[in-house]
């Protein structure tokens, strides 16, 4: 399973955020010191923040990846003109600081092995590259996703010979990047391209770009509700031309597990998402109204205790059953990895009305609990707020959960087995923070376990059912 490395890119691409933020007042405020001097209005005035707002081409050129590094602007974006059509509409906009999406409409011609797509007709000048994953500036995801090339056809040139010709629109992305972490299945892959794909009701051509059969198989059951049609590993789709009326490449993402509903085709939500998903998996549960049935074992409140294997581990699993049983709760373990069987787990997921782990990408199944349940995330040592908010907090209440959460102490970690009490790990961990990624990640979330208090725990999970409409067992 690969870490969930690019959860910590977040912070020090906020710092880069800020620097490029500060970058901008400065040059502003130079820009109208030297205007000052020509009888314009100095800096600090209200024209600051319309400034700001449109900044100068100077501004937009410096971007940062995430992890804030200072990279390259692509050239395209120099070129003006070169990203807009006939009709006026942008071929190519940035969905998000992460992604690109590039649509046209027309003559569309895909040549796969090369990873082509002629376009006419189009005011599209240049050849334009793009790596359709939802990770653009991620140089450890974008290293596992291949480019493609945008190509304008222009009159004098004869078309390359169309050798199928389709009806409906294709989806052109790649399914490379991060794939096979949950997180990132579902994060850069599955709800981007329910938002660029749900609005054609299946009549959409799935063109999937570093294809590999194990991971599609996987989530067939979820591509199979968007899409009528066979999936087509494109990369090795020989020397054919496949024609389309109209072409989206590239993923549309809006937020972490997330949909704006403002921004999405016919205004879907991620309500719709989680209504897809339970189609797929025939999920039975939409809200976590218990049965009626008196006798159902169901009426009990279940809880799900989200198992991990190697890293973050709950040391004492059993005691946490037995304290949970006592509170009335039916309790399940699930562990899943890699190859687990989506449909099984999602229906274990879907029938629980409390959810429990500690961060990490399995928590990513609260996408399959019915509305009104609680998630609660077991937060380990490490001063991993940002973590923690960006991945599942801020998620879980769109998806329609109660939030909870469990934090971590030092006597209940394992950190405080291997280090002094007043060792920097546990007494500041900024200061690890400060020494970038792969420390935090290798001292906090690679070498820590947990022992949660059964009685601090026990309060968290009265509080959860608090919000549960069980009827109180005991
Ligand atoms: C871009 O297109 C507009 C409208 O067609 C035109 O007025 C403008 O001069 C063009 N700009 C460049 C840089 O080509
Ligand atoms: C595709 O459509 C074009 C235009 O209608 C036609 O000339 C061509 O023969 C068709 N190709 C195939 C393989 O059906």
């Amino acid at each position: 399973m690969k870490p969930l490395r690019s959860f910590g890119r977040a912070e020090p691409w906020r710092i880069g955020n800020v620097s490029i933020i500060v970058s901008m007042i400065l040059s502003f405020c130079i820009l109208s010191l030297i205007k000052a001097r020509y009888g314009s209005s100095p800096c600090g005035n209200s024209q600051v923040s319309l400034k700001l707002m449109a900044p100068t081409q100077a501004n937009l050129k410096m971007v940062t990846d995430e992890n804030g590094e200072p990279t390259l602007p692509e050239e395209e974006d120099d070129e003006e003109n070169s990203t807009v059509v006939h009709t006026g509409k942008p071929i190519c906009y940035e969905t998000s600081k992460r992604s690109d999406t590039c649509e046209a409409e027309g003559d569309i011609r895909v040549h796969g092995s090369s990873r082509t797509v002629f376009i006419r007709p189009t005011s599209l000048k240049q050849e334009r590259k793009m790596k359709p994953y939802a990770r653009k500036n991620d140089p450890v995801a974008s290293a596992n996703v291949k480019e493609w090339s945008l190509k304008p056809l222009t009159s004098h040139q004869p078309p390359p010979e169309c050798t199928k010709n389709h009806s409906i629109p294709a989806m052109i992305l790649s399914i490379g990047g991060f794939t096979g972490n949950l997180f990132h299945d579902f994060t850069d892959v599955l709800v981007p391209l329910f938002i660029s794909s749900h609005q054609f009701h299946g009549e959409v051509q799935f063109l999937m770009s570093d294809f590999r059969s194990w991971w599609v198989n996987k989530f067939i059951l979820i591509f199979r509700q968007l899409s009528n049609y066979e999936i087509i590993d494109v990369d090795s789709d020989q020397e054919s031309i496949r024609c389309f009326p109209r072409m989206i490449m590239g993923p549309s993402f809006h937020k972490v597990l997330g949909v704006d509903s403002s921004r999405s085709p016919m205004g879907y939500s991620v309500v719709d998402f989680k209504a897809v998903l339970r189609k797929a998996y025939g999920l039975e549960r939409a809200n976590v109204t218990p049965p009626q049935d008196e006798w159902d074992i169901r009426r009990r409140p279940r809880l799900l205790i989200i198992s991990r294997k190697k890293t973050r581990r709950f040391l004492n699993e059993g005691g946490m059953v037995d304290m949970a049983m006592s509170l009335g709760f039916e309790v399940r373990i699930g562990q899943a990895d890699m190859h687990t069987d989506v449909a099984k787990f999602a229906r274990l997921v879907n029938s629980a009305d409390v959810m429990i782990g500690v961060h990490g990408a399995g928590l990513t199944n609260m996408v399959f609990l019915p509305a009104g349940a609680v998630v609660i995330q077991v937060v380990p040592m490490g001063g991993l707020e940002w973590l923690i908010k960006e991945t599942f907090q801020d998620p879980a209440e769109e998806l329609q959960l109660k939030y909870l959460e469990y934090r971590i102490q030092a006597d209940e970690s394992t950190l405080s087995e291997q280090y002094p009490r007043d060792h920097p790990v546990l007494a500041n961990p900024s200061k690890i923070r400060g020494r970038g990624w792969d420390a935090l990640k290798s001292v906090y979330l690679d070498n820590q376990d947990v022992r949660p208090h059964l009685g601090r725990l026990r309060n968290t999970l009265m509080e959860a059912l608090k919000h549960l409409p069980h009827k109180r067992i005991s």
